[in-house]
């Protein structure tokens, strides 16, 4: 569904009254009950959307298609260059898989309000497994693959899920990722232990079985009565997606049903300009929240035909891996991080490969997930010739807080602003005491509340970490923990964040997490990791550790264990590579370490001497650190 009017006007429209604007949008989705209202603000300042509708999210995303004579369509297509495969699953097909995967699931004995962890590559399982739990009124928590043993356990732990499902193993280009041994791993380092897994056997590497605890994934749906859609009440969690914040504790996020299934859906039409029957391609991975709205939910609950696609921007083979999907596929949108972009633009700058595919199909490319910056943009537009559109948003939010709504008014595009606000988010730009700033001053960026539907009501077992993490500093507001501009025009620009959160290939990664690992080297006293500018990924990590006295190893000894803990510990996505060692670190007189100083000495960027720093001195000395490392170039 569509709006008339100017994006000013549905805007406008929205805040004069969102319960209205919300309630219409919620006519789109299927309810066994409808809501009696749209917000639920008894419990303020923890508010809900819809919550006394009944729901399914999974009726809404496969079996409503079905019954409304969808059925043929392809809902899936998995396309998958490392493997060397590509299957189109209609919609048909997936009601069927989902309602037998859940049915098995039940027999087992997961219900409604049950945990559920996916550990699982892209591949359409993935979202299979995603909708059977969605189908049973369970509540999943997708791992990204990419993360090690440790942090699955950190999340088996904090999710206490009944039953893990994953696969036998990842493919990256230069190497098969072993997720049953890690699996295993993760499972004896939690205190947790799920009832049962069942294991998806790819045939690049079948696992070995624990007769005991895990069951094959065919095996175990053979013969079992095919589950139909629980209904779920609105504010019933549709999953946890744990995401990084300041330590090393990641936060569960949690998305509630009824708010998930009426924003991603009117974020269809009305952002991406995409009809029922188009095809949508977010090339992110599950693991993330990208994955989550837009490989997954929003283009099936919209009807739209999703891709999953199972390789990278390069080197799978070439860098036109992304306009052969589309060529193929008849992509209408591509959504993407600019890191991906970097990377082609690297491998082929003219984009001489873009001459050898037809991309008559794609109507406009959308980016987020990290900064995009405008030589990217300016790349992708010049030889796309298609509208390039930035956007804003985090796991939390769970769809674009700012955005140029393509299907409702194609607004003026500037280079470095994702643009303007969606209805549902009324952005401020506040200085340290909580007051608006004047347009063009940079200030924090928060929303005041309540958040639309589809953000994230709470953290799953953490609400005073909610409160303090994002309502306290400024009462009234979600505090983004991004940092930014709003001109004389509305639109945003999104300059860094104000916490140790770093954005690397647009994986969000927490510098505290890895400041954990190298602070646990037996021969590291006191250490700091920044993030770095980078010109593939955006930012990459860096390590400083100060010695415990008298160790006398070589410090190149010392650096290469670090970086091994950090891909043992957190993962290789971590991108943990660069460390150095200093005699000390610079801090504040009350001892806070200034990161955001070296970060700058790193970038090469000016900056302000803290008034507060204890000794300037030591700006000095790593500076020339980081000269050794080939930053902080003058
Ligand atoms: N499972 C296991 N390991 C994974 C993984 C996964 N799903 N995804 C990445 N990794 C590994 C990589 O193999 C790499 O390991 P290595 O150190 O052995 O080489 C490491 O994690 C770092 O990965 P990445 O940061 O992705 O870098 P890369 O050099 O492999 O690729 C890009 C660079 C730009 C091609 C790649 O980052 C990319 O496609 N980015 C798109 C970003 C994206 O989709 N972000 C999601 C938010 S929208
Ligand atoms: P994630 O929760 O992983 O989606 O990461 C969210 C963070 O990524 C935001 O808080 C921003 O810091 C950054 N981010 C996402 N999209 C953009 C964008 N379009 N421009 C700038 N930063 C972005």
């Amino acid at each position: 569904m569509g709006h008339t009017g100017s994006y000013a006007d549905v805007y406008d429209a929205w805040k004069a009254d969102p319960e209205t604007f919300w309630m219409t949008a919620a006519t789109q989705i299927h309810w066994f009950q409808k809501p009696t209202k749209a917000l639920f603000d008894e419990n303020a300042p923890i508010y809900e959307w819809f919550s006394d509708g009944l729901t399914n999210t999974c009726y809404n995303a496969v079996d409503r298609h079905v019954a409304d004579g969808r059925g043929a369509q392809a809902a899936i297509i998995y396309d998958s260059p490392v493997t060397n495969t590509k299957q189109t699953i209609s919609f048909n097909d997936l009601q069927d898989r989902v309602a037998s995967l859940a049915g098995a699931l039940r027999a087992k004995g997961v219900e409604k309000g049950d945990r559920v962890i996916i550990y699982m590559p892209m591949i359409p399982e993935a979202l299979e497994a995603m909708l059977a739990c969605a189908r049973l009124g369970a509540v999943h928590s997708v791992v990204f693959g990419g993360f090690a043993a440790n942090e699955l356990a950190v999340r088996i732990d904090d999710a206490t899920p009944k039953a893990i499902i994953a696969a036998s193993c990842g493919i990256e280009p230069n190497r098969v990722v072993h997720y049953k041994p890690l699996l295993d791993n993760a499972i004896d380092l939690a205190q947790h232990t799920p009832d049962f897994t069942v294991i998806l056997q790819r045939e690049q590497e079948v696992a070995d079985l624990n007769p005991e605890r895990d069951f094959d994934w065919h095996g175990f749906q053979f013969g079992v009565e095919p589950a139909d859609c629980v209904p779920v009440e609105g504010n019933h969690p549709a999953y946890i997606l744990y995401t990084s914040g300041t330590t090393g504790a990641p936060k569960g996020v949690i998305r509630h049903t009824g708010g998930q299934l009426v924003a991603l859906n009117w974020t269809m039409k009305n952002i991406y300009n995409v009809n029922p029957g188009d095809v949508f391609w977010a090339a992110s991975d599950v693991g993330w929240v990208v994955g989550h709205s837009y490989i997954c939910y929003g283009p099936l609950i919209h009807g739209n035909t999703t891709v999953v696609f199972e390789g990278k921007p390069v080197g799978t083979p070439d860098a036109g891996a992304f306009w052969r999907v589309i060529e193929d596929h008849n992509v209408k949108v591509l959504f993407t991080a600019p890191t991906a972009f970097r990377a082609i633009k690297r491998e082929d700058p003219t984009g001489a490969l873009i001459a050898d595919y037809d991309l008559s199909s794609l109507q406009s490319l959308f980016l987020a997930g990290e900064r995009a910056d405008p030589d990217t943009i300016i790349w992708a537009q010049t030889l796309l010739k298609k509208p390039v559109i930035d956007h804003w948003w985090q796991t939390e939010t769970g769809w674009g807080i700012a955005a140029n709504p393509l299907g409702i008014e194609e607004l003026p595009v500037k280079v470095g602003s994702p643009s303007v606000a969606m209805p549902g988010y009324d952005i401020h730009i506040l200085d340290e005491a909580g007051h608006e700033v004047a347009a063009g001053e940079l200030g924090v960026i928060a929303v005041k509340l309540p958040l639309p539907p589809g953000t994230f009501p709470n953290l799953w077992n953490a609400e005073d970490r909610f409160k303090s993490s994002y309502l306290s500093h400024f009462p009234g507001y979600y505090e983004t923990g991004d940092a930014g501009i709003k001109d004389e025009d509305g639109y945003l620009y999104i300059m860094a964040r104000t916490d140790d959160v770093i954005n690397v290939a647009g994986h969000r990664l927490s510098t505290g997490a890895m400041e954990e690992v190298l602070a646990s080297h037996p021969d590291v006293a006191e250490c700091a990791v920044i993030g770095v500018a980078d010109t593939l990924k955006g930012q990459m990590p860096l390590g400083f550790l100060c010695l415990n006295a008298g160790v006398d190893r070589p410090v190149e000894e010392i650096v290469r264990e670090v970086v091994t803990d950090v891909r043992g510990k957190i993962g290789p996505v971590a991108a943990f590579k660069l460390a150095c060692v200093v005699d000390r670190l610079p801090k504040t007189r009350s001892g806070k370490i200034l990161r955001a100083t070296m970060a700058k000495i790193a970038d090469g960027d000016a900056f302000k001497m803290p008034a507060t720093i204890d000794d300037p001195e030591i700006l000095t000395e790593i500076k020339a650190a980081l000269q050794d490392l080939g930053y902080a170039k003058d």
